[in-house]
C-alpha cells in the first residue's frame, strides 16, 4: 500500500509521538495500514484490544485499549463494539469470547499459542481433581478455555496472591506456571500445588546477567515480571504484571530502569516516559509477535479467524474468569 497526502496528513500525529522507537523507512510502511484499519474500525464498530507485548505501531497506532491480561478480559465484557479483535495471543480471544459470546471475537492469527496455555489439558486437569479430591483449582488465565472449564476461580499476574487468599483453604491447586506458583507461595501461607509449566519467554533469564546489568548501571531500578525464574525475581526491586510494571515506571519515574520481560514492553513504555532510560536486556514471545498490521487489516476486512466456542465449554469457562474479575485486582 502507498503513502498518500490523505494518509500522511491523518497519521502524522501518531508518526510523532512515536518516531524516537519506530525509524521513518518503517513508518512509510505502517502508515497506510493505520490508517486503513482506524477507518475500518470505524465503519465496522470494532474495538481493537491489545496486550502491552504489541509492537509499537498496534499499541499506539490501533489500539483503542492496550492493557494487561486482566484488564483485557474486563474490558472485553464492557464493550459495546460488535467485533472484538484481539491484538494478542488465543487463550486472550478465547478469554474475551467467554466474556462477550454474543460478540464476534477475532483473532489475526490463529497460530498465536502461548507456552503456558499448551502446557496443560482439561483432562490434565480432571486427573489431578482426583488425585486431589476437594482442594479448589487456581487456574492463570494463560490457559485454554477447556482448563478454564474444569477451573474453580482463574488468576492473571496482578491478582494471583489475591485470588489464592480470597479463597480460605489451606492448599490450592495452582496451575499451570511452576514459577508464578512459587511467587504465590512465597506470599502465602496457603500450601500450593503446582504443574510443570513455564513461560518461553521469562524463563530464559538468570540472576547473573541481572545482578551484572545492575553492577554495570549503578541506581538502576530493575523490575520483573512474575512468571520469571526465581532466582531473578530475588534480583530484581519490583514485581508485577505488565500493566503494574507499566504504573511502576509511570509513578516512579526512576533514572534508569530495565524490565525484565518481552521487548516491546520497553519499547511502548519508553515513548509515555521519554525522560526514563531504558535498560534493554529482553526476550521476543514468538507467539505475540506473529499479529501484524496486515494481519489485523485481512481479519478485519473480512471479518475472519473468528474464535468459536460451544455453549457448554463457554458456560463453565465463564464462571471461573467471573469469578476472579468480581475479586479483582
Ligand atoms: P500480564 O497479565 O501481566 O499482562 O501477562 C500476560 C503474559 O502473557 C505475560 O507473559
Ligand atoms: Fe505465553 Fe510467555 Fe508469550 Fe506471555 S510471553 S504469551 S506467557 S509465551
Amino acid at each position: 500500500m502507498e503513502m498518500s497526502a490523505e494518509i500522511k496528513k491523518v497519521t502524522d500525529p501518531i508518526y510523532q509521538k512515536i518516531s524516537a522507537t519506530v525509524p521513518e523507512i518503517e513508518w512509510t510502511t505502517h502508515a497506510p495500514y493505520i490508517y486503513k484499519i482506524n477507518k475500518l474500525k470505524k465503519e465496522k464498530n470494532a474495538v481493537i484490544l491489545a496486550h502491552n507485548y504489541q509492537t509499537p505501531e498496534i499499541y499506539h497506532g490501533i489500539s483503542d485499549f492496550s492493557a494487561d491480561s486482566l484488564a483485557l478480559a474486563v474490558e472485553a465484557a464492557k464493550t459495546k463494539a460488535d467485533i472484538i479483535v484481539m491484538c494478542g495471543v488465543h487463550f486472550m480471544a478465547e478469554t474475551a469470547k467467554l466474556m462477550s459470546p454474543n460478540k464476534k471475537v477475532l483473532l489475526p492469527d490463529m497460530r498465536a499459542g502461548c507456552s503456558l496455555s499448551s502446557s496443560i489439558t482439561g483432562e490434565d486437569v480432571r486427573n489431578l481433581k482426583k488425585q486431589y479430591p476437594d482442594v479448589p483449582v487456581v487456574s492463570y488465565v494463560n490457559t485454554s478455555a477447556d482448563v478454564k472449564a474444569e477451573t474453580d476461580v482463574c488468576c492473571t499476574s496482578a491478582n494471583a496472591v489475591k485470588i489464592v487468599n480470597s479463597l480460605g483453604v489451606k492448599r490450592v491447586i495452582f496451575l499451570p506456571d511452576d514459577y508464578l506458583a512459587k511467587y504465590v507461595a512465597s506470599k502465602t501461607d496457603v500450601e500450593i500445588i503446582s504443574w510443570k509449566g513455564t513461560c518461553e519467554v521469562h524463563e530464559k533469564f538468570n540472576d547473573e546477567e541481572i545482578n551484572e546489568i545492575r553492577k554495570n548501571n549503578p541506581g538502576i531500578k530493575i523490575i520483573a515480571h512474575p512468571e520469571c525464574p526465581p532466582d531473578v525475581i530475588q534480583a530484581s526491586d519490583f514485581t508485577g504484571s505488565t500493566s503494574g510494571m507499566i504504573k511502576y515506571v509511570k509513578d516512579k519515574q526512576p533514572k534508569k530502569v530495565m524490565m525484565v520481560t518481552e521487548c516491546s514492553m520497553s519499547d511502548n513504555v519508553q515513548i509515555d516516559n521519554p525522560n526514563v532510560e531504558f535498560i534493554r536486556p529482553c526476550n521476543l514471545c514468538p507467539h505475540m509477535k506473529k499479529i501484524t498490521l496486515p494481519k489485523i487489516l485481512d481479519t478485519l476486512e473480512n471479518e475472519k479467524n473468528e474464535v468459536i466456542m460451544d455453549d457448554i465449554t463457554i458456560q463453565k469457562a465463564r464462571k471461573s474468569v467471573e469469578r476472579m474479575t468480581k475479586i479483582g485486582r
